[in-house]
């Protein structure tokens, strides 16, 4: 029998690895899970589960088994009418006019907390008929979780009957093929979509690393009402620093949010509340709860009018990923500085990360010209021109980056990434690996260089986490 003191314990450890509070109705059934989990790993004592439960990585069998039990992955197609027609009719076709406006084909959006992927689905579907054009757009389509059990099935793309009781028969039939009992999303909707675990309270983001940067539209509905307010204002705002201004962040109506989240307007829309990312003078215009890191960003760029040393400035402000007022410290550099090879490198970095993939491809090749042979130029070449769906280049880039540093960890990760999408999963793996090697030789603590806030410690479980989510991968 578990003491109530251990079980409160187990619930502190759960709440900070997963932002998930139990609640006092569900401390029986907890205590029932955490039973299991010591007889099915031979754990001596609850102390002992706990103890390890606290400090192991995410795939830890122990963690998996876990959070496996403890996340409530309830989810179905067109989840919400009143939300679907909302993305339909309004968020979708705004986002997609816009990008048309300014002659881009590229869009971004991720499901945080997919569970085992029928948003994500729901969007790819959803995308297929509002792009009549849908082949040359460039569609980077994420869904994330912490439940690997979701994110496998999420892969495999097989549902039950369940899954489609708010999905016309026409839908079902068009985008799904049935295989037995189940169905299987078509591959035309499989190949717009990818799946990775991400943990929103333990993982780093926005960054390029894990690709949770410059979203259009993120979805993170129906997870906050298993957090704290604390905790969700705190996701909330992390979400919120991941959209390009404009771009829309939808919670689910549960998923009550007391406060502001700082940098958006809040849309009220019948039973929802819709945020939209401002930009950055408009952030800093607005009492919010907490400091804004771009709006302290942007008054440091303002005292930076008359810089002494704008170049140190610069490097301060991209190690603290302040891209707006790292870019205006770089427009007001005298041209001849705005075109060596380094700020030209800089610069495509910052657009990087903003999302502009073909200016970004530009800034590369006109830093290669002056004769950069910097393997971070070639990663970031390779990232934008995955991003503008050019996976030839991006591959030739990676490899070239890999040619002048066989130990560029983030390089063999990206590669890794590319192999597998592009259906070559066992040299995919191989890549990932390879990564994992050079990560676990580092010192813990090192920092990732194209993403401050993730050590080498946690890149390096995220690494397992992806290599075991396809070397179990169930066969296709
Ligand atoms: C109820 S489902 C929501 C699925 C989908 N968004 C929907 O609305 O239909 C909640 C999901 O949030 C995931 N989740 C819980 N805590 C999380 C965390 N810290 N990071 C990422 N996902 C989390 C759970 O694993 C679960 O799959």
């Amino acid at each position: 029998m578990i003491t109530l003191q251990d079980l409160h314990r187990a619930q502190q450890i759960i709440g900070q690895r997963t932002g998930i509070v139990i609640k006092e109705h569900q401390q029986a059934n907890l205590a029932k899970t955490l039973q299991e989990a010591l007889e099915h790993f031979s754990i001596p004592t609850h102390a002992a589960l706990l103890d390890l439960l606290q400090n192991c990585s995410p795939n830890e069998p122990v963690m998996e088994f876990l959070v496996n039990r403890i996340t409530i992955g309830e989810s179905y197609f067109f989840r919400d009418a009143e939300q679907m027609d909302f993305l339909r009719t309004v968020c979708l076709p705004q986002i997609i006019a816009a990008k048309r406006q300014e002659g881009s084909r590229s869009l971004r959006i991720w499901s945080a907390g997919c569970s085992a992927g029928q948003e994500t689905v729901t969007l790819a579907i959803l995308l297929h008929e509002l792009l009549p054009d849908l082949s040359q757009w460039h569609i980077h389509l994420m869904g994330t979780d912490i439940n690997v059990e979701a994110l496998r099935q999420a892969i495999s793309g097989l549902y039950q009957e369940w899954s489609f009781r708010s999905t016309t028969a026409w839908h079902r039939d068009r985008f799904f093929q049935p295989i037995g009992s189940k169905w299987r999303t078509r591959d035309s909707l499989r190949s717009m979509m990818q799946f990775t675990y991400l943990n929103l309270i333990e993982d780093a983001f926005p960054t390029t690393l894990n690709k949770t940067e410059a979203m259009d539209l993120i979805l993170c509905r129906n997870v906050f009402i298993y957090f704290d307010q604390k905790t969700t204002a705190k996701a909330a705002a992390k979400l919120a620093e991941c959209l390009v201004p404009g771009g829309w962040l939808i919670l689910g109506v549960a998923d009550l949010l007391q406060n502001q989240i700082p940098g958006c307007r809040i849309h009220i829309h019948d039973r929802y509340n819709y945020f939209q990312r401002q930009n950055s003078k408009i952030i800093e215009a607005k009492p919010c709860l907490e400091p804004i890191p771009h709006a302290i960003a942007y008054q440091k760029a303002e005292a930076l009018q008359h810089p002494i040393d704008s170049k140190s400035q610069l490097i301060q402000l991209m190690g603290a990923e302040e891209w707006h007022p790292a870019l205006e410290i770089i427009n007001r550099l005298p041209i001849d500085q705005q075109k060596t090879a380094k700020i030209l490198q800089y610069k495509a970095k910052i657009l990087a990360n903003m999302g502009d993939a073909n200016q970004t491809i530009d800034l590369c090749h006109q830093s290669m010209a002056l004769e950069s042979t910097d393997k971070h130029l070639y990663l970031i070449l390779g990232l934008a021109l995955l991003e503008a769906d050019r996976l030839n280049e991006a591959e030739a880039s990676f490899r070239k980056a890999l040619f002048l540093d066989r130990k560029f960890l983030e390089c063999h990760f990206h590669l890794g990434l590319l192999l597998r999408q592009t259906n070559r999963v066992a040299p995919g793996l191989k890549s990932l690996q390879n990564a994992l090697a050079f990560a676990e030789k580092n010192p813990p603590h090192w920092r990732i260089h194209n993403a401050a806030n993730t050590t080498m410690e946690r890149f390096a479980l995220i690494l397992q986490a992806e290599i075991a989510l396809y070397a179990k991968r169930p066969p296709l």
